[in-house]
């Protein structure tokens, strides 16, 4: 017995070694863009504030995704778990959030989930409404399901993210190579896929072919982590939630939290995109944001565990 947990504790002891290092090296890597010159993984923000924003209330730990159909019908994912990601609210299962923006002064009303469902275990990262198609893309954002290996992966820089097609006769991957592809959208005409790397901080605009594989016509480089990405309905443009400070999110304290940022891609497919800053919050409103969604001037920015932000522009 007594060995026994000597053995436990030593793997315990050896974890804990294991975790710092790699947080370590996660520090040096986020710290080198690909070419190998230093990226500002610590970037402190400027505050940009539109004047009619609120927090929107009853949601407190997470709205990690925000998918709006063209009704006006806001679905707002909640209470995501992801490994290495702060969690408010550890014991609380996942939700969905409904908000209408037609509504003068829109709340959300919590979506009930019908019974056979396991909703303890429910919990909800990217999401996305269908109306009629049955077939998507998708990112898968690490290769490794196991969470040291998923940071190793990252930390070494294997590349081996992708972006699949889904249809209910075949599943492919269409486009490799990514150090970690997360955020994806489609344009408003449906010819175009924009993928966000986190880690590389940019997107990438692939052309949808004929068999529905995708080929790459450039990739836009920001200097902020991409989250999630949508596109404005009005404009076409590209919404982006963006996390300014990776360090601050992944060794979160709420002295010095890490802030939000959602930036506004006008003319992605031009030469000379306009890249423009729609909110930045050090983190004293906002925390984490992953993604902003728009509809009808108005705007919903969410965040991986924090709070949720309505603003009129
Ligand atoms: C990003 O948004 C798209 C479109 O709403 C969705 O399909 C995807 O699941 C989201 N991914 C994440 C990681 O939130
Ligand atoms: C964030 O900004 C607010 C004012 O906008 C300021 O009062 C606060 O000290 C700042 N917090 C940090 C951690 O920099």
């Amino acid at each position: 017995m007594g060995k026994l947990v000597a053995l436990i504790l030593l793997g315990a002891g050896l974890a804990l070694v294991w975790e710092r290092l790699l947080t370590l090296r996660l520090r040096a890597a986020l710290g080198r863009l690909p070419s190998g010159e230093r990226m500002n993984a610590y970037r402190e923000v400027e505050s940009v504030e539109p004047q009619n924003c609120r927090l929107i209330e009853g949601i407190e730990n997470g709205s990690e995704d925000i998918d709006i159909l063209p009704s006006g019908l806001a679905f707002i994912s909640n209470g995501l778990k992801y490994p290495g990601m702060p969690d408010l609210a550890p014991d609380e299962p996942g939700r969905i959030f409904l908000m209408d923006l037609n509504e003068q002064n829109p709340r959300v009303q919590e979506l009930n989930i019908s019974d056979g469902f396991d909703r303890a275990s429910f919990n909800p990262h990217g999401m996305s409404t269908f109306i009629d198609k049955e077939q998507f893309y998708a990112t898968r954002d690490h290769y490794f399901t196991n969470f040291f290996l998923a940071l190793l992966e990252l930390v070494m820089d294997l590349r081996w993210t992708h972006v699949l097609f889904y249809s209910p006769r075949e599943v492919k991957v269409v486009a490799r190579g990514f150090s970690s592809a997360n955020g994806i959208t489609i344009s408003l005409d449906k010819k175009y896929i924009y993928v966000a790397d986190v880690s590389d901080k940019n997107i990438h605009v692939m052309k949808i072919q004929d068999n529905w594989d995708l080929t790459q016509l450039k990739v836009i480089q920001l200097d902020t982590l991409l989250d999630n990405l949508t596109v404005d309905p009005d404009t076409g443009d590209i919404l982006a939630g963006c996390h300014p400070n990776a360090i601050k999110l992944l060794m979160y304290n709420t002295e010095d939290p890490p802030g939000s940022e959602v930036l506004r891609i006008r003319n992605a497919l031009s030469k000379k995109p306009v890249i423009s800053t729609m909110y930045a919050n050090n983190g004293s409103v906002l925390q984490g944001s992953s993604v902003a969604s728009a509809y009808g001037g108005k705007l919903l920015i969410g965040t991986v565990f924090h709070k949720a932000l309505y603003c009129e522009l």
